[in-house]
């Protein structure tokens, strides 16, 4: 396993990176699976990566830029994670291993943030799994929660992580059964 890190996506330095990386790599199992430039461009005005509440990263593997993840909500009690790796570096550990790099980041510079969340498609078995194996908590099954276009929606799944629970060490399970 390489030595993974992460690095600020700086504006508009890495603007055009930014681009090309949404814009080059298929991202099957999101809403919008193959991204334009032009959608990327959009998305980076709109604050995606730098509006209140926002950061992007690289993810870097031995120094080299291999994935990208985008956090917002970054000044509530919730923050949202979207996670993107690069086609071909996919499948080999690296979205697993650095998760708890992202949660360390989080943590440790946005105190309002008390729970990070992902979100992902039911059959995203990879980003279910690297969650899973992370020892983040699967707290939502939403059925029919993720539209598809041309066909039926399929459900999104909610995994997450509380601070609390990173300075302890621990894993607090949901209260599945609460008699209700
Ligand atoms: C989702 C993503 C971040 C996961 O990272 P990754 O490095 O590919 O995943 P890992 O190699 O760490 O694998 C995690 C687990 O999923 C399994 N897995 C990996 N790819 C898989 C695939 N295509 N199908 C089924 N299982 C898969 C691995 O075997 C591993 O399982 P295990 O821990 O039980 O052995 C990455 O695949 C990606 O960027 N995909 C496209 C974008 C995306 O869907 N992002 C999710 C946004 S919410």
């Amino acid at each position: 396993m390489p030595a993974l890190t992460l690095r600020t996506i700086e504006r508009p330095r890495d603007d055009d990176a930014f681009v090309a990386f949404l814009s080059t790599h298929e991202f099957p199992l999101h809403v919008q699976t193959r991204p334009t430039a032009e959608d990327a461009r959009a998305r980076l005005a709109s604050g995606i990566i730098d509006g209140p509440g926002a950061l992007g990263c690289w993810v870097l593997a031995d120094g080299e830029a291999v994935g990208i993840v985008m956090l917002e909500d970054l000044e509530d009690d919730t923050a949202m994670i979207d996670l993107r790796l690069a086609a071909d570096a996919r499948g080999r550990g690296v979205g697993t291993a650095v998760l708890p790099a992202i949660v360390t980041e989080v943590f440790g510079q946005f105190p309002s943030v008390r729970r990070l969340e992902g979100q992902t498609r039911e059959d995203n078995v990879a980003m279910r799994r690297a969650f899973r194996r992370a020892g983040w908590v699967k707290e939502a099954h939403f059925r029919e929660g993720w539209p598809v276009a041309g066909g039926p929606a399929l459900g999104s799944v909610a995994y997450a992580v509380l601070r609390s629970d990173w300075l302890s060490g621990t894993t607090t399970p949901v209260p599945w059964d609460d008699g209700l």
